[in-house]
């Protein structure tokens, strides 16, 4: 049976997914030809595309790494968390703490179908299909409510998923909405297309031609500037470096040489609410 055949129900083929073309990034296999010509053609502009999804999923890992070792947080909000992967959060998490609470949300089709299949400790871990631009209705969902107690600290995961939420969609007043959920003591972790602008020319320039391709082939893309990333976190404290690029925010090894095609235009930092 091929991959087009095995198709859960709901599932448009016809179209490319976002989370099926940055599967595809990952080398994964839940994505389909409409998907991976999609991401061909912005690797063209971007060669280096599949490194930047793997930094981006290094640099949740010691998010969560850092959230559940050095902050203690023992319940995640993980919301476009995308199809499985290598490195999902309940696994880094529970690498740590196997009594740590994590709660998927996304709202394709195929993420569910195939989390479901993967999750089978339910004590511990759920999956949700809902919207992130209907910020109310997600957090009053039962399972999100069941699952997360918001008078208690939580670590909110809003990777890679911010800048798939257009400009008019109001991308700040989501984030302030879910900012406003959480209890003290929480954290949010964002990362998010950047557009470096006069500071670094020509990652700026593939910037905006990515950015059209993006718009193109999957309708949503949004490479926002520092001022509107930084935005996003609120009167939330960031945590030392900063928002930076993915790779220097608290690396494990040695940095990379910076001279790759998107290093300057994917960044991420972490924030705890005061
Ligand atoms: C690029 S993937 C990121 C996956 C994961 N968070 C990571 O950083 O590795 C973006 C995910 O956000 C999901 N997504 C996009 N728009 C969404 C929305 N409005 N509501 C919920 N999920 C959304 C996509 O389906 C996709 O799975």
């Amino acid at each position: 049976m091929t991959i087009e055949e095995s198709a859960p129900p709901g599932v448009d083929i016809s179209h490319p997914s976002v989370a099926r073309v940055y599967d595809h990034m990952l080398g994964g296999k839940d994505n389909f030809a409409v998907d991976r010509q999609a991401g061909e053609m912005a690797l063209q502009i971007t060669p280096d595309g599949p490194a930047a999804a793997r930094v981006n999923r290094l640099f949740l890992r010691r998010v969560v790494r850092h959230l559940v070792e050095e902050a203690g947080i023992r319940q995640f909000l993980d919301l476009g968390s995308g199809l499985p992967t290598q490195g999902n959060v309940h696994e880094i998490a529970h690498q740590f703490d196997p009594t740590a609470r994590v709660i998927y949300v996304d709202h394709d089709p195929m993420v569910l179908a195939h989390s479901q299949a993967l999750l089978t400790d339910t004590e511990t871990t759920a999956v949700v299909q809902a919207d992130v631009r209907e910020p109310a209705e997600l957090l009053a969902h039962p399972e999100v409510r069941r699952f997360i107690d918001f008078d208690e600290p939580v670590g909110l995961l809003l990777m890679a998923i911010l800048h798939h939420v257009g400009d008019d969609e109001d991308p700040a007043g989501i984030a302030a909405t879910f900012r406003k959920s959480l209890a003290s003591g929480s954290y949010l972790a964002i990362s998010h297309f950047h557009n470096p602008g006069a500071e670094h020319p020509e990652a700026a320039a593939k910037a905006v031609e990515v950015e059209r391709v993006f718009n193109q082939t999957m309708g949503t893309g949004r490479w926002r500037t520092r001022a509107e990333i930084l935005s996003y976190f609120g009167d939330f404290t960031l945590l030392a470096p900063g928002v930076v690029p993915l790779a220097e925010w608290r690396p494990e090894g040695t940095i990379d040489s910076g001279q790759t095609d998107t290093y300057y235009t994917f960044v991420g930092g972490l924030a705890r609410k005061p």
